[in-house]
């Protein structure tokens, strides 16, 4: 058994506010400075783990190593012409103010990606995704020190195996390759790349009499709906969508619709159906749930909450509860999302 860990804290450094520790915690804010802290540490053997906002992560113990904390900072026009432009992002930037910046300067596409936490090195590793969107579909390249080497990569769009919340860097590469840029193509016409058909959102703009919204306005209002039903991490710990939504073939979304007419999903463009695990847990009867200080957030139940002073295990377990209940219930495997420490 591993005795009390006495390093530093990382419940700041984690938008689930586990308390787990580390024993060494560096501050990264350039990246050479990264090439030389990974060098050190291969040379003396020791794990580590990358962490940007820690805001798609459960500590479900502590880490017994380094915690590499990345606050690089810096965005770079690398080319543009009338149409398009290129930019160069470090990886330690925050999403949403990289949203923000690319609005004002009218360089568009990323507007549907407005409100979501964490960092831009973050971003392709689970290939973020929101309102009919996901980031693939604007990154050119990805820079990454590969770790066992220390040597600089460039992994195009191809090379990341993006899928539903997933890239080569949640598989195999994780721990193999720390990125450090991020480069991603936008537009300089705004309808060029505007996607507003998603469900929820194209009522929302019924509903305010918007037609024909401009950046600005599909930011306000994605802000505005994720603010009515995702819990703010500074307000309520947690980790946004704790699992993902799980992808069935038409059959067998056939047979659940027979038994629950009014179940949520979304065809995808292969003939399979994505089904909504917010209205599986909900209708499994877990919304607002708590047990100690793990709980489902009362206004959307794919978002698991720290009331306090849940541990990881705790968070974990309400998990596995609820795994085996819409098993049980719909036949159907839920998988978590965010990375398991
Ligand atoms: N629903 C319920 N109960 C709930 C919440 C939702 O039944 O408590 C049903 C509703 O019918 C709704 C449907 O589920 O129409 C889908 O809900 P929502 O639009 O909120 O989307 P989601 O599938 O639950 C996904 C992403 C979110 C993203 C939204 C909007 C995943 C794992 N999650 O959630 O991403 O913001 O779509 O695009 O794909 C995240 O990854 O952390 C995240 C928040």
């Amino acid at each position: 058994m591993v005795a009390e860990c006495m390093g530093t804290s990382l419940k700041t450094l984690n938008t689930l506010g586990i308390n787990a520790h580390c024993q060494q915690l560096i501050e990264i804010t350039d990246t050479d400075q990264l090439g030389l802290a990974l060098a050190d540490l291969r040379e003396k053997q020791q794990s580590f783990l990358v962490l940007g906002s820690g805001s798609n992560l459960v500590f479900s113990k502590d880490m017994l190593g380094t915690v590499l904390h990345i606050a690089t900072k810096g965005i770079e026009v690398i080319e543009q012409d009338s149409e398009q432009v290129v930019l160069s992002i470090a990886a330690g930037e925050i999403w949403d103010e990289l949203v923000s910046y690319c609005i004002k300067n009218n360089y568009f596409g990323l507007e549907n990606l407005s409100g979501i936490p964490g960092t831009v090195g973050a971003a392709p590793v689970q290939n973020i995704g929101a309102y009919g969107v996901e980031l693939e579909q604007f990154l050119i390249s990805v820079q990454a020190i590969e770790v066992s080497t220390g040597k600089l990569l460039s992994f195009s769009h191809d090379d990341c195996e993006f899928a539903y919340r997933d890239s080569l860097f949640k598989r195999v590469g994780a721990n193999r390759y720390v990125i450090t840029d991020v480069r991603l193509k936008l537009f300089k016409d705004a309808s060029s790349r505007r996607d507003l058909q998603y469900k929820g959102l194209a009522d929302e703009f019924a509903k305010q009499d918007l037609v024909n919204p401009n950046a600005s306005t599909v930011r306000r209002v994605i802000k505005e709906i994720r603010g009515a039903k995702l819990p703010d991490p500074a307000v309520l710990a947690n980790a946004g969508s704790f699992f993902k939504n799980p992808v069935v073939s038409e059959q067998m979304y056939l047979q659940l619709l027979e038994q629950y007419p009014d179940i949520a999903s979304f065809p995808q463009r292969d003939g399979q159906v994505k089904l909504a695990a917010s209205w599986m847990i909900e209708n499994a009867g877990w919304k607002g749930f708590r047990e100690n200080d793990a709980g489902v957030f009362e206004k959307h139940a794919l978002i698991l909450v720290n009331h306090g002073c849940a541990t990881g295990s705790n968070i974990i377990s309400l998990a596995k509860q609820i795994q085996d209940s819409v098993s049980d219930r719909f036949a159907v495997s839920l998988e978590i999302e965010p990375t398991v420490i």
